[in-house]
Protein backbone atom coordinates (compact mmCIF):
# COMPACT_ATOMS: atom_id res chain seq x y z
CA UNK A 1 0.00 0.00 0.00
CA UNK A 2 1.21 3.42 -0.70
CA UNK A 3 1.60 3.35 -4.74
CA UNK A 4 -1.74 5.43 -5.02
CA UNK A 5 -0.29 8.26 -2.04
CA UNK A 6 -2.65 6.32 0.11
CA UNK A 7 -2.29 6.53 3.86
CA UNK A 8 -3.82 4.03 5.84
CA UNK A 9 -6.47 5.27 8.43
CA UNK A 10 -5.98 8.66 7.53
CA UNK A 11 -9.20 9.63 10.04
CA UNK A 12 -7.63 8.56 13.12
CA UNK A 13 -5.81 11.83 13.96
CA UNK A 14 -8.88 13.79 13.90
CA UNK A 15 -10.98 11.12 15.60
CA UNK A 16 -8.72 11.52 18.36
CA UNK A 17 -9.79 15.15 18.67
CA UNK A 18 -13.27 14.85 17.78
CA UNK A 19 -14.04 11.58 20.38
CA UNK A 20 -13.58 13.77 23.79
CA UNK A 21 -16.00 16.62 22.69
CA UNK A 22 -18.81 13.72 21.73
CA UNK A 23 -20.02 12.43 25.24
CA UNK A 24 -22.05 9.72 24.86
CA UNK A 25 -22.03 10.11 20.92
CA UNK A 26 -20.62 7.18 19.05
CA UNK A 27 -18.01 7.85 16.79
CA UNK A 28 -17.48 5.57 13.28
CA UNK A 29 -14.67 5.62 11.70
CA UNK A 30 -14.11 5.51 7.85
CA UNK A 31 -11.40 5.83 5.23
CA UNK A 32 -8.45 3.37 4.63
CA UNK A 33 -9.27 0.94 7.18
CA UNK A 34 -7.50 -1.94 5.94
CA UNK A 35 -5.82 -3.98 8.79
CA UNK A 36 -7.98 -6.04 11.05
CA UNK A 37 -5.47 -5.51 14.05
CA UNK A 38 -5.53 -1.91 13.30
CA UNK A 39 -9.24 -1.51 13.61
CA UNK A 40 -8.97 -3.37 16.38
CA UNK A 41 -6.86 -1.62 18.63
CA UNK A 42 -8.35 1.79 17.47
CA UNK A 43 -11.71 0.21 19.28
CA UNK A 44 -9.99 -0.59 22.22
CA UNK A 45 -8.01 2.56 22.42
CA UNK A 46 -11.15 4.63 22.40
CA UNK A 47 -10.54 6.52 19.36
CA UNK A 48 -13.63 5.36 17.94
CA UNK A 49 -16.68 3.22 18.66
CA UNK A 50 -16.83 1.49 15.17
CA UNK A 51 -14.70 1.44 11.99
CA UNK A 52 -16.52 1.39 8.51
CA UNK A 53 -14.96 -0.05 5.31
CA UNK A 54 -16.25 1.11 1.61
CA UNK A 55 -13.97 0.13 -1.00
CA UNK A 56 -12.99 -3.08 0.60
CA UNK A 57 -15.83 -4.48 0.08
CA UNK A 58 -16.34 -3.67 -3.80
CA UNK A 59 -13.31 -5.97 -4.27
CA UNK A 60 -14.31 -8.74 -1.14
CA UNK A 61 -18.05 -8.55 -0.82
CA UNK A 62 -17.12 -11.62 1.97
CA UNK A 63 -14.51 -9.83 3.65
CA UNK A 64 -16.10 -9.32 7.22
CA UNK A 65 -17.42 -13.38 6.94
CA UNK A 66 -13.52 -13.98 6.02
CA UNK A 67 -12.25 -11.89 8.87
CA UNK A 68 -14.75 -13.35 11.27
CA UNK A 69 -13.10 -17.01 9.93
CA UNK A 70 -9.60 -16.20 10.27
CA UNK A 71 -9.15 -16.75 6.60
CA UNK A 72 -7.57 -13.11 6.15
CA UNK A 73 -6.52 -10.35 8.30
CA UNK A 74 -6.57 -7.16 6.25
CA UNK A 75 -8.10 -6.11 2.94
CA UNK A 76 -6.85 -7.15 -0.33
CA UNK A 77 -8.08 -3.64 -1.82
CA UNK A 78 -5.06 -1.87 -3.08
CA UNK A 79 -7.42 1.87 -2.77
CA UNK A 80 -6.17 2.17 -6.65
CA UNK A 81 -10.06 4.01 -7.11
CA UNK A 82 -10.12 2.23 -10.68
CA UNK A 83 -13.96 1.32 -9.91
CA UNK A 84 -15.21 4.62 -9.27
CA UNK A 85 -13.18 5.55 -12.62
CA UNK A 86 -15.31 3.66 -14.10
CA UNK A 87 -18.92 4.19 -12.46
CA UNK A 88 -18.37 8.03 -12.79
CA UNK A 89 -18.21 6.74 -16.57
CA UNK A 90 -21.13 4.67 -16.64
CA UNK A 91 -19.92 1.27 -16.46
CA UNK A 92 -20.80 -1.18 -13.33
CA UNK A 93 -19.09 -0.71 -10.17
CA UNK A 94 -17.12 -3.48 -9.44
CA UNK A 95 -12.88 -4.03 -8.62
CA UNK A 96 -11.37 -3.46 -11.98
CA UNK A 97 -7.54 -3.95 -10.69
CA UNK A 98 -7.07 -6.12 -13.74
CA UNK A 99 -7.25 -3.26 -15.93
CA UNK A 100 -10.10 -1.09 -16.68
CA UNK A 101 -12.72 -2.13 -19.87
CA UNK A 102 -13.11 0.28 -22.91
CA UNK A 103 -16.32 1.17 -24.03
CA UNK A 104 -18.05 0.09 -26.74
C1 LIG B 1 -18.48 3.97 -4.97
C2 LIG B 1 -18.43 4.82 -3.76
C3 LIG B 1 -19.54 5.56 -3.38
C4 LIG B 1 -19.50 6.39 -2.25
N1 LIG B 1 -20.60 7.10 -1.90
C5 LIG B 1 -20.57 7.88 -0.81
C6 LIG B 1 -21.71 8.63 -0.44
O1 LIG B 1 -22.76 8.59 -1.07
N2 LIG B 1 -21.63 9.41 0.66
C7 LIG B 1 -20.48 9.49 1.41
O2 LIG B 1 -20.47 10.20 2.43
N3 LIG B 1 -19.38 8.79 1.07
C8 LIG B 1 -19.40 8.00 -0.01
N4 LIG B 1 -18.28 7.31 -0.37
C9 LIG B 1 -17.04 7.45 0.44
C10 LIG B 1 -16.94 6.30 1.41
O3 LIG B 1 -18.02 6.32 2.33
C11 LIG B 1 -15.63 6.32 2.21
O4 LIG B 1 -15.56 7.48 3.01
C12 LIG B 1 -14.40 6.31 1.31
O5 LIG B 1 -14.55 5.37 0.28
C13 LIG B 1 -13.14 5.99 2.12
O6 LIG B 1 -13.28 4.75 2.78
P1 LIG B 1 -12.53 3.42 2.21
O7 LIG B 1 -11.04 3.71 2.24
O8 LIG B 1 -12.94 2.34 3.18
O9 LIG B 1 -13.03 3.21 0.83
C14 LIG B 1 -18.31 6.48 -1.48
C15 LIG B 1 -17.19 5.74 -1.87
C16 LIG B 1 -17.24 4.92 -2.99
C17 LIG B 1 -16.00 4.12 -3.36
S1 LIG C 1 -10.79 -1.06 -8.05
FE1 LIG C 1 -9.11 -0.50 -6.63
S2 LIG C 1 -10.14 0.78 -5.07
FE2 LIG C 1 -11.75 -0.29 -6.17
S3 LIG C 1 -12.15 -2.13 -4.95
FE3 LIG C 1 -10.64 -2.70 -6.51
S4 LIG C 1 -8.64 -2.43 -5.51
FE4 LIG C 1 -10.16 -1.32 -4.27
Amino acid sequence: MGKFDFEEMWNLEHARYIKPALGKTRLCIVGGNRRVEQMEQLVENGDGDAIFMCRPFIREPFLVKQIKEGKTKKAACISCNKGVAALVNDMPLRCYTDGLPTKN
